[in-house]
């Protein structure tokens, strides 16, 4: 390799590195009881469901329902119904993995809201009901 070739590698190599803490700060905050942020989390703890369903949020929820889960993604003035404010769902955890595998047509809603059943495994599909879970704010009655 030309040592211009060598030095394009190495500038990328670092720049990978200077990026990786931009990456992982990307993900959803993780505001969980008992301080498990950093910890390692047992792979079957609810913890660990959570902090895998805001992954799972991040790269495919966000553009519709934001970064917040309020509903106010960066396209969600495309769509009429807008996503939902998911914070503020009356909703069960088996209707959130409901409507995230089969889409909002089959439960004779928004075609807008995707079925992610062919994308997403269950095991990510329960997950991201965990999270959902776990962001809800809506006062209980
Ligand atoms: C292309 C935009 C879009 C994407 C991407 C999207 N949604 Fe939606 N979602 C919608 C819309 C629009 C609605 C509202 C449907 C309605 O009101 O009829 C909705 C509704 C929902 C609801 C129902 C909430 C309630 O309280 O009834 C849930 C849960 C949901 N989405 C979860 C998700 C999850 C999880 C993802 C990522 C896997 C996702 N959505 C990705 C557009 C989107």
């Amino acid at each position: 390799m030309s040592s211009a070739g060598r030095r394009l590698r190495a500038a990328c190599a670092a720049l990978g590195l200077a990026l990786l803490p931009l990456l992982a700060s990307a993900a959803p905050p993780l505001d969980t009881p008992g301080g498990a942020q950093g910890a390692l989390l047992p792979r079957d703890s609810r913890d660990a469901a959570i902090f895998r369903g805001g992954l799972v949020y991040s790269n495919y929820c966000v553009t519709c329902h934001g970064i917040n889960a309020d509903g106010n993604g960066r396209a969600a003035r495309l769509y009429n119904p807008r996503p939902a404010n998911l914070r503020m769902s009356d909703k069960n955890d088996a209707y959130f993995a409901l409507i995230i595998r089969m889409g909002g047509e089959a439960l004779g809603r928004s075609p807008f809201m995707p079925p992610w059943g062919a994308e997403l495994t269950d095991e990510q599909t329960n997950d991201l009901a965990a999270y959902l879970r776990s962001i809800n704010a809506r006062p209980k009655e």
